[in-house]
C-alpha cells in the first residue's frame, strides 16, 4: 500500500460530531510515524453515495463508515470482505486503483478486546447477548468463531432474537428468549449489552438472574462516565463491568492496518485517551 504525504481518511456518519475516531487515528499516526489526515465528515443518508464518490475522486484513501450508513454503503462498493457480508455491515472502505473495497473491523476489534485486553477465554463460555439489532448481528460471527459452549440472544422483541438465532445456529446452540426468560440455571461468563437503550438513557428490565461474580458484563456503548448498563451490572454483582472503549480502539487499529499496513500499539492509545475502559 502506498503511503504518500498526508493521505486523506475520515469517518462518514450522521450525526458524527461525537466520534472519537479522529483522535484515535491521529494518535495512531503519530505513534507509527505515518503522515495522514483524518476528518469528521457529516453526510446525510440521501447524499451518501455522492459524498463517497467525491471523496474517491479527490484522492481520498480510506473511510470509516458509521451510523446510520453501515448497512447501506454495501450498495456502492466494488468488493466486500466475508466478515462484512457476514455482519451485514461495512465500517471501513479502502480506495485503491479506482475500486472501493468494503470491510468490517468491528468483530475482530471486539474479539481482540475480549481475548487480548481483557484476557477472557471464550472457548466453552456461556455467552448472553442483550438486544437483537445490527450490533448483535455484527458480533455473533466472531463470537461463534471463538467456540463458546452456548450463545443466548435475549431481546425485548422475541421475534427479532429468534430470526438471528435461526440464522446463526449450527456451530453451537444459539437460542432466543425475552429478558425475563433467561435461564436461571446457567452461569453466564459474558453478558453483552448490544441494545441501544442506554443511548436514550434508558435501563430496561435486563435479566438480573444472568449476572453473578462469575460474569463479565460488557457494554458495547461507551461513555466518560459509567453507562446505564455498566452501572446496572455493577449494582447486580457482576465480577467485572466494562464499556466498549477497547473495542472502539481495536476496530480502529484494524482499519488503520488495512489502510497503512502498520499495526499500532492499542494499549498505549487507550492510556493516552485517559478513559476508564
Ligand atoms: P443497532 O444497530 O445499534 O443494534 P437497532 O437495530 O435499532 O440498533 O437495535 C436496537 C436494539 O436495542 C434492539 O434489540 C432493541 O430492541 P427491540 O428489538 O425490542 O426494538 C433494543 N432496544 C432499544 N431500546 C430499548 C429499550 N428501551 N428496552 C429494551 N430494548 C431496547
Amino acid at each position: 500500500m502506498s503511503a504518500n504525504a498526508a493521505d486523506r481518511y475520515g469517518i462518514m456518519g450522521y450525526p458524527v460530531s461525537h466520534s472519537r475516531s479522529p483522535v484515535i487515528h491521529r494518535l495512531f499516526a503519530r505513534q507509527t510515524g505515518q503522515d495522514l489526515q483524518y476528518d469528521l465528515l457529516e453526510v446525510v443518508p440521501a447524499r451518501l453515495e455522492k459524498a463517497i464518490r467525491q471523496f474517491q475522486r479527490t484522492g481520498g484513501k480510506g473511510l470509516n463508515i458509521t451510523v446510520p450508513h453501515k448497512g447501506e454503503v454495501g450498495r456502492f462498493i466494488d468488493e466486500m470482505s466475508e466478515r462484512a457480508s457476514n455482519a451485514g455491515a461495512v465500517n471501513t472502505l479502502v480506495f485503491e486503483d479506482n475500486r472501493i473495497f468494503g470491510d468490517n473491523t468491528d468483530g475482530v476489534g471486539f474479539l481482540r478486546d475480549l481475548e487480548s485486553n481483557l484476557e477472557l477465554t471464550l472457548k466453552d463460555a456461556n455467552i448472553l447477548i442483550l438486544g437483537a439489532g445490527g450490533a448483535t448481528r455484527g458480533i455473533i460471527p466472531p463470537l461463534l468463531d471463538a467456540e463458546p459452549r452456548s450463545l443466548t440472544i435475549a431481546n425485548r422483541t422475541l421475534a427479532k432474537a429468534q430470526i438471528l438465532a435461526q440464522h446463526f445456529s449450527g456451530q453451537c446452540p444459539v437460542t432466543a428468549c425475552r429478558f425475563g426468560e433467561v435461564d436461571k440455571q446457567t452461569t453466564y461468563n459474558l453478558v453483552i449489552n448490544a441494545t441501544s437503550a442506554g443511548l436514550k438513557g434508558e435501563t430496561p428490565p435486563y435479566p438480573e438472574q444472568a449476572v453473578s461474580y462469575h460474569s463479565v458484563c460488557y457494554d458495547l456503548s461507551y461513555s466518560l462516565t459509567p453507562t446505564p448498563f455498566s452501572r446496572w451490572a455493577t449494582e447486580h454483582g457482576a465480577g467485572r463491568s466494562v464499556m466498549g472503549w477497547g473495542m472502539l480502539v481495536e476496530q480502529a487499529a484494524e482499519s488503520f492496518y488495512l489502510w497503512r499496513g502498520v499495526r499500532p500499539d492499542t494499549d498505549a492509545v487507550l492510556k493516552q485517551m485517559s478513559v476508564n475502559a
